[in-house]
């Protein structure tokens, strides 16, 4: 089976087909019954040995809204924490008929590790590895992108050639930047991040974008401007300006915000650091799209899960199926 481990496996066509599937799955939502029969019998299983709020419950909601059956692992509290191994929790999965398995781990490249090892026949989803990758949260960034600057209904078909979009701050430690700057690569955009030099990752002149140390030169010239978390959990101490030094030169009060075009929205994949890299001002303000963000994952990972298990049906077909 086709897994999804890396934003970057994705071509141009497989990237606008599931944001093309994603805007069908959206209309859904939309409807009086909110559930598709299309995974009926299937199982879902969200493996997570790290922390997540929002990418967690989107898999959940939209493996239900498929109607297929879910089982939530979570790290905390299983055996993992008496000394099982990934591939013993792996056989484990397995003998329960997992379909799919939804990994968020904190080591970079155990999604591949699944997806390669034999362990499970299902299909593997990366949910954030490490600091490696993120591809459903690329995607559903890019959906959101291509909502609010071309439209539902005008971007279907579309990529995102010609926007500019900027990503801002901790990009060493970011799984989210990453799987951006090759998404947003592929569909066309032009990416700039801007970081402090002591959070910009080695290699990174390699990647598909540029890099600028000055936020406000920036802002003028974004269409959209992707606020990163500063992952304090991630990082040794010594690296790292105050936070009222970061905030002063790489966070977005209203004042920046006001330097950009008047269509330019604010992003971030969340959680925030609210008065860090983002005021309350900016986070609360009709431009910044953050629970649009959290409502689009949800379509974006319906998307992904039906693409990948091949619903014997199409996806959306007329009220009447929905219904069933
Ligand atoms: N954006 C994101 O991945 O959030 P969670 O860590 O809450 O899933």
């Amino acid at each position: 089976p086709g897994h999804l481990i890396s934003a970057a496996d994705l071509s141009r066509d497989d990237a606008v087909l599931i944001l093309d599937t994603a805007e069908e799955m959206a209309r859904v939502a939309d409807r009086p019954i909110k559930k598709l029969p299309t995974l009926r019998g299937r199982t879902v299983v969200n493996l997570f040995f790290e922390d997540s709020t929002r990418t967690r419950i989107s898999f959940e909601a939209a493996a239900k809204r498929l109607s297929a059956d879910v089982i939530n692992f979570s790290a905390k509290g299983s055996s993992v924490s008496k000394g099982e191994s990934l591939k013993d929790t792996a056989l484990t999965l397995e003998a329960m008929g997992a379909d799919a398995v939804v990994i968020r781990h904190h080591a970079s490249g155990a999604p591949y590790r699944l997806a390669t090892s034999g362990w499970i026949d299902g299909v593997v989803v990366n949910a954030g590895d490490g600091t490696h990758e993120h591809p459903t949260q690329a995607l559903l960034d890019a959906f959101t992108m291509r909502r609010r600057l071309i439209g539902p209904d005008a971007g279907l078909g579309q990529d995102l050639s010609g926007r500019r979009i900027t990503i801002v701050g901790d990009v060493l430690h970011s799984r989210v930047a990453r799987s951006n700057v090759h998404l947003l690569g592929t569909l066309g955009a032009e990416v700039t991040l801007v970081a402090p030099p002591t959070l910009v990752p080695v290699g990174v002149e390699s990647w598909p974008c540029e890099v600028s140390y000055d936020l406000d030169q920036v802002l003028p010239k974004s269409d959209a401007v992707m606020m990163l978390r500063v992952q304090r959990e991630r990082m040794n101490a010594a690296f790292f300006p105050t936070e009222r030094e970061y905030a002063r030169r790489y966070g977005l009060d209203g004042d920046r915000m006001a330097r950009m075009p008047e269509h330019a929205v604010v992003m971030h994949p969340g959680p925030m650091n609210r008065g860090m890299e983002i005021t309350a001002e900016v986070a609360d303000s009709d431009r910044c799209t953050a629970v649009e963000q959290v409502a689009n994952g949800v379509s974006i990972r319906m998307a992904v899960l039906y693409l990948l298990l091949g619903g014997s049906e199409p996806a959306v077909t007329n009220n009447a199926t929905a219904r069933t």
